[in-house]
């Protein structure tokens, strides 16, 4: 082979990788032309390498064909043991599946997963942890804190994904193997660094490969970026069965384990889980959770009967709306969209005579919850309006229904069950789109209070208005009375 051949040969191999979407380039350049992003090129060996094993030329082996209908030996599913992490896989683990679980370093993944893992074993099952990030000695430290060293866990601090995969391919088939994390696992099939895409998805593909031929459950933890995605690895959301997502505000004990895709159950379900000095408590009723804290009888604060997966929560959002002293009023939001809380108030401003320019506005909603849905309008409206004007809501009514940019008030999915959630509860009346009301069938178990236009609501509130004393009297109903009195939005509407 002469020496131009050689050289021909190892630049062909070289390719430049893209460490968002994993697209491979034999040049380098700014954009991916995949996935859209800059910048994220870098060269990799053998990215498109496929292993010599695949390569090579052998003679098919002859497979059986199966019918639809057989019998697999085994209960499909597996409880894991905690209901809330049931609830978001769709009823347990698969078997065969592997499923990747993100989430900011910190918030708790290794800990629900050493959780889940020492439940397993307890039941009976062989369950496997490998940490690539900690030492074993950390690992034990957790669980001695969680009350779980006691639990027939199988642990190891192991990186390469062809001595784990022969390790566990003796013996019992494991029935949960859990990888921590899938970025500090390599294989001797691709020559890159560890961390690299090319090596992730590699590693990913013969853990996936063992989960298949084997029937074992695995669950990949991943790193997320700061801007929310699986770091550098989106590939391995592709391939893999389902994602799921584990989310918290910092400064809040209250996680949330979020289904992102999910081959073998719903999407948008959610675990509730606490961050407690024992590892994570699971809340069953995340309703009453999101409502311990409730400040009875404060204006400036709604309930929002929302939706999350299949479950009705609800949950307090609480507004501030204070005159500014700066020149540019201060919007600030936790756990909601800051560009729907931007459209609400211009609804308001432009169509409800509600003047906000002057008024710094501050909104957040209770127990670090973080809410989606367009359906928290209404409720978000009313709390603002509720403390523009000083005006306390009625403590046993929730809201929801969505706001368009003419100030109508529109339907949203699921009414029923947002009514029956809110019965169970207690609260005794609803504020909600006009238009579904055909959809509540005979009795709601609560008074039914339906809005048509979002000036019909303000007028409502601002007539509940009580100054408040001289002492605070720049806090004023005024701004709203002047132009939206009931009588006026009679004029308008009737
Ligand atoms: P960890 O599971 O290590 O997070 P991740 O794997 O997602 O990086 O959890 C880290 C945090 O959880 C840490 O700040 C301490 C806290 N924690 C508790 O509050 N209680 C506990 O019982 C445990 C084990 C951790
Ligand atoms: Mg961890």
């Amino acid at each position: 082979m002469t020496d131009a051949v050689e050289s021909h040969m190892a630049k062909s191999s070289l390719s430049f990788v893209c460490q968002n979407c994993g697209a491979a380039y034999n040049r380098w350049q700014g954009k991916c032309e995949a996935c859209g992003e800059w910048n994220t090129l870098s060269e990799e060996d053998n990215a498109t390498a496929v292993p010599v094993s695949i390569r090579s030329k052998r003679k098919g082996r002859q497979f059986a064909l199966e019918s639809l209908s057989g019998k697999s030996q085994d209960a499909p599913r597996l409880s894991s043991g905690m209901a809330e992490l049931d609830r978001v896989t769709g009823g347990g683990f698969v078997r065969g599946s592997v499923l990747l679980v993100g989430g900011d370093p910190g918030i708790g993944k290794s800990t629900l997963l050493t959780q889940a893992t020492a439940m397993m074993a307890r039941a009976g099952h062989r369950a496997v942890y490998i940490s690539g990030e900690e030492a074993i000695a950390q690992v034990r430290l957790r669980a001695e804190r969680l009350g779980l060293a006691d639990a027939p866990v199988q642990l190891a601090a192991e990186t390469s994904v062809e001595d784990i995969v022969s390790t566990l391919s003796e013996g019992a088939v494991p029935r949960l193997i859990v990888i921590d994390s899938i970025q500090t696992m390599w294989t001797d099939t691709v020559e890159s660094a560890p961390g690299t895409v090319t090596q992730v998805r590699a590693s990913a593909q013969a853990l996936i490969r063992f989960a298949k031929k084997t029937g074992a459950a695995i669950i990949l933890v991943g790193h997320v970026t700061k801007d929310g995605q699986i770091a550098g690895p989106r590939v391995v959301e592709h391939m893999v069965d389902a994602v799921l997502s584990f989310e918290g505000e910092g400064s809040q004990q209250f996680r949330i384990l979020r289904a992102v895709k999910n081959r073998f159950g719903p999407t948008d379900e959610i675990g509730v889980f606490e961050m407690t000095g024992l590892g994570l408590r699971e809340v069953t009723n995340p309703s009453e959770l999101f409502l311990s804290e409730r400040d009875l009888g404060a204006p400036g604060t709604a309930v929002f009967a929302g939706i999350e997966g299949t479950r009705p929560v609800l949950v307090e959002l609480q507004a501030l709306v204070a005159p500014t002293s700066l020149g540019t009023p201060r919007r600030a939001v936790v756990g909601w969209d800051p560009s729907r809380l931007s459209m609400v108030l211009a609804v308001l401003e432009a169509h409800c005579g509600v003047k906000l320019s002057g008024h710094d506005v501050y909104l957040n909603v209770a127990g670090g919850l973080r809410i989606q849905e367009p359906a928290a309008d209404l409720a978000a409206a009313a709390a603002l309006v509720s403390s523009l004007v000083n005006a306390q809501l009625p403590t046993d009514a929730v809201y929801f229904g969505e706001i368009s940019l003419s100030g109508v008030v529109r339907p949203v999915a699921q009414t029923a069950a947002r009514l029956k959630e809110a019965a169970k509860l207690g609260f005794g009346r609803a504020v909600l789109p006009e238009s579904a009301r055909g959809e509540v069938a005979g009795d709601a178990g609560l008074t039914l209070n339906p809005v048509g236009g979002l000036t019909t609501l303000v007028a409502e509130i601002a007539a509940r208005g009580v100054p408040r004393g001289n002492r605070e009297g720049s806090r004023d109903a005024t701004a709203v009375e002047k132009n939206a009195t009931p009588a006026r939005f009679r004029r308008e509407n009737g």
